[in-house]
């Protein structure tokens, strides 16, 4: 079984999963989605959205006038009831060469380990024609501070190290990436809404400034 599978697949952890959106992840939330979108532009696109858990930016692609399809290695994850979520494993994709315009995967990327980037993104070039957007988690962050209490044993990859990778892959045409988030996921969570508010604006005008230590990386990639 493959890292972070295991962990998303437990009942009691899918089940709270949304509850990391509520007080200050609410601010999160929205930041993430604005920042996605900002992204893509997935209106009149199919876009395939991998380890897409609960949804939340696949409906919110949906409601820009995507056609998305969401898959994701836990049933328990999924909500029930989605025509259009399935399970699958993002390294061994079940779609037809080219089958998405966009592919999204956001929160994936520091469940794999750094030898299996390049088959993930082999992979995510098969089934796209365009672009493919994601984050990764940055080792020289806050985040760093307390990844080691994490049960799911993420991995944050340094961004040269992850260009590196990127561009030793000859199918990619272009790499784009910009930081986000100077605090880090965890942190916003744990407070409350008002609070994460007057932060996340600090956080917003400050992280280009310090951008060697933002939490989160966005990645585009062109094929
Ligand atoms: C941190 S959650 C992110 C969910 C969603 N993208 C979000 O940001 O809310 C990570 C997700 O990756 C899924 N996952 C882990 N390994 C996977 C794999 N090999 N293939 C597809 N999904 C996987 C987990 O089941 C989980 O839903």
């Amino acid at each position: 079984m493959k890292l972070g599978q295991e962990w998303y697949r437990r009942e009691e952890v899918a089940s709270r999963y949304d509850q990391r959106f509520t007080h200050g992840g609410k601010v999160l939330n929205r930041e993430e989605i604005e920042k996605l979108l900002e992204l893509v532009d997935p209106e009149n696109k199919r876009v395939l959205d991998i380890a897409t858990g609960t949804g939340r930016f696949a409906e919110a692609m949906e409601a820009s006038g995507g056609r998305v399809t969401g898959l994701d290695a836990s049933m328990e994850m999924l909500k029930p009831g989605r025509a259009d979520y399935l399970v699958g494993d993002a390294l061994d994709l079940p779609f037809k060469d080219k089958a998405f315009d966009i592919t999204t995967s956001m929160r994936f990327l520091h469940l794999l380990r750094p030898k299996q980037v390049p088959e993930f993104l082999k992979e995510v070039e098969r089934v796209t024609k365009d672009k493919f957007v994601f984050e990764s988690l940055n080792p020289m962050s806050l985040r760093a501070t307390y990844q080691w209490y994490l049960p799911q044993r993420s991995y944050l990859f340094r961004t040269s190290h992850l260009k590196e990778i990127i561009e030793d892959l000859d199918f990619v045409e272009e790499v784009e990436y910009d930081s986000h988030f100077l605090v880090p996921y965890g942190a916003y969570q744990v407070m409350p809404y008002g609070f994460a508010k007057r932060l996340n604006k600090i956080d917003k005008n400050i992280v280009d400034f310090l951008s060697p230590f933002a939490s989160t990386v966005y990645w585009e990639l062109h094929f």
